[in-house]
């Protein structure tokens, strides 16, 4: 019997088992199916951490999400085609959870299912190697620190890849007297009221951290970009400007010659794709890009066909996408799906790559990965799903950030699945200071 080893139960790694239980349910025989994670529960980033730092067992903490963290895009763009919001909630919510509402989400379909006893928690993949046609799996069970060998046929890598930070350093760093972070260590934005914060950074963690800390009272926000600014109406309090140069004592000194006094530096400086478990013929060598290259349909490696690794995309596109991913790479590991040539494979992957790099702007970069789900979605049986009202909703989204960064939140959108559009929320995202499910969910 074919046996697989999918490493990580997040998102990824709980789509990848989902396919093979719908399978299984249309009477399909399917391989033997081990899950590990280092976590002692599954959902991945979405299972919230106080922990920074090392855990009980001196493992590196893969949590990056915070305290009072809301979806940054419209829930409906994340929707699953086989079991919509309607199905989880038993009605229409808004169209802008935070965090519990959605990890409540993501685990009610597996929960539907008998999917954890598949999965080793506290077990960290610490080896892989590729031998004889099998690959060879080390890893460690944390809790009774015994370190074990597995043989598998198959190896899903959905470890996630915003979990090891990427950490630049600037002159003055070591003798400022403040606080400096990256944001996957940042919990709680209640800890920067009253003081004056910079953030490095012009991507979606600069964006969230710097509106957090603004919302929960920080006195000044000041944003330093690199390349080019987000270009949001900031709120009063809150400014971008261009690259930090230097920290003298407390002041952070910007190449645009702007000084301002800091308590705290967060760096939103992006993550690693850190797979320090695979062996260099393995490893995915990339940075947060919408098409990392040598993945075949972005999913399946280039140099061995029975390696495959989900969501390694920078992501507008997520659960969904996550999902096309998995319902292909069952059906190639189940043979209904053959691999094309060793030419035609690299021909595909140049295709996506040189479009990729042409790509100028948040639309065409929406239309891109539309596409790319689009074009995955047919290759397999993943259930209906409406991917042109999802990339409309996208370009809205978009154009509503524009129009006014503190609102956006408050809008709602229609389901790609079910139709029904979510109702307003009861409380404007800028006044909402309690992101539990039940606070959420209260009419
Ligand atoms: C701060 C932040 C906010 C985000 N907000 C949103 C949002 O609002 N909406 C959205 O759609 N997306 C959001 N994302 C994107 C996020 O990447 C996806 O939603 C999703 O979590 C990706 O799923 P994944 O399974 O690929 O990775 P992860 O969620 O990172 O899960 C990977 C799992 O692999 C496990 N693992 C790692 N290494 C090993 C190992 N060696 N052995 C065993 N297990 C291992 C980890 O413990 C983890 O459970 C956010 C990301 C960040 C960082
Ligand atoms: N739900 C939410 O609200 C929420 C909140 C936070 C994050 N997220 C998600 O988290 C994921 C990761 O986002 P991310 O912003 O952490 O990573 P990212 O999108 O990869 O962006 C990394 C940023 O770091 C900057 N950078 C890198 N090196 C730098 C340096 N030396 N100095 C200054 N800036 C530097 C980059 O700037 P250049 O452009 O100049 O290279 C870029 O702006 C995304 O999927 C996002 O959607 C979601």
């Amino acid at each position: 019997m074919t046996k697989i080893a999918i490493i990580g139960a997040g998102p990824c790694g709980l789509s990848m088992l989902r396919s093979f239980e719908q399978a299984e349910k249309k009477g399909e025989k399917i391989p033997e199916i081990v899950c590990f994670d280092k976590q002692d529960d599954w959902g991945g980033l979405w299972n919230y951490s106080w922990r920074t730092g090392s855990d009980q067992y001196g493992d590196p903490i893969p949590n990056s999400m915070y305290r009072y963290l809301w979806s940054n895009g419209p829930k409906e763009c994340l929707e699953f085609a086989d079991y919509s919001f309607d199905e989880h909630f038993g009605h229409p919510i808004p169209s802008f959870p935070p965090r519990e509402v959605l990890y409540d989400y993501i685990l009610g379909r597996v929960k539907k299912g008998n999917l954890k006893n598949k999965i080793k928690f506290n077990t960290t993949v610490t080896n892989v190697t590729y031998n004889n046609d099998s690959f060879n799996l080390t890893y460690r069970d944390k809790k009774n620190n015994t370190i074990l060998n597995e043989t598998f046929d198959y190896v899903v890598v959905s470890t996630g890849h915003f979990s090891v930070p990427f950490i630049p350093e600037y002159p003055g760093m070591k003798s400022f007297p403040g606080r400096i972070m990256h944001s996957h260590d940042f919990r709680d934005a209640e800890e920067f009221r009253g003081k004056n914060v910079i953030v490095l950074g012009s991507s979606y963690s600069a964006e969230d951290v710097a509106l957090q800390c603004h919302k929960y009272g920080a006195k000044s926000v000041t944003i330093g970009y690199r390349h080019n600014p987000m270009g949001f109406k900031w709120p009063k309090g809150m400014k971008e400007v261009y690259h930090l140069d230097r920290l003298e004592g407390n002041k952070a000194i910007f190449k645009d010659g702007h000084e301002q006094e800091a308590d705290a530096v967060i760096l939103c400086t992006g993550y690693l794709h850190h797979f320090p478990f695979l062996t260099e013929d393995l490893k995915l060598q990339t940075h947060n890009r919408l098409y990392p290259p040598k993945l075949y349909k972005g999913v399946i490696w280039e140099n061995n066909h029975k390696l495959m690794y989900l969501g390694m995309q920078d992501q507008f596109h997520t659960f969904n996408m996550f999902d096309c991913q998995a319902w292909f790479a069952r059906d190639v590991i189940m043979g209904k799906i053959t691999i094309p040539s060793e030419t035609d494979i690299k021909d595909d992957i140049n295709k996506w790559v040189s479009i990729e790099e042409k790509l100028e702007n948040p639309d065409q970069m929406i239309d891109f990965q539309t596409e790319y789900t689009k074009e995955l979605h047919s290759l397999s049986d993943y259930p209906k799903i409406d991917f042109e009202l999802i990339r409309k909703h996208f370009k809205e989204w978009e154009h509503h950030k524009v129009e006014d960064i503190m609102t956006y939140r408050n809008k709602s959108f229609s389901s790609p699945v079910t139709g029904s559009t979510g109702p307003v929320h009861h409380t404007p995202w800028e006044k909402a200071m309690d992101d539990s499910l039940k606070t959420f969910l209260n009419k």
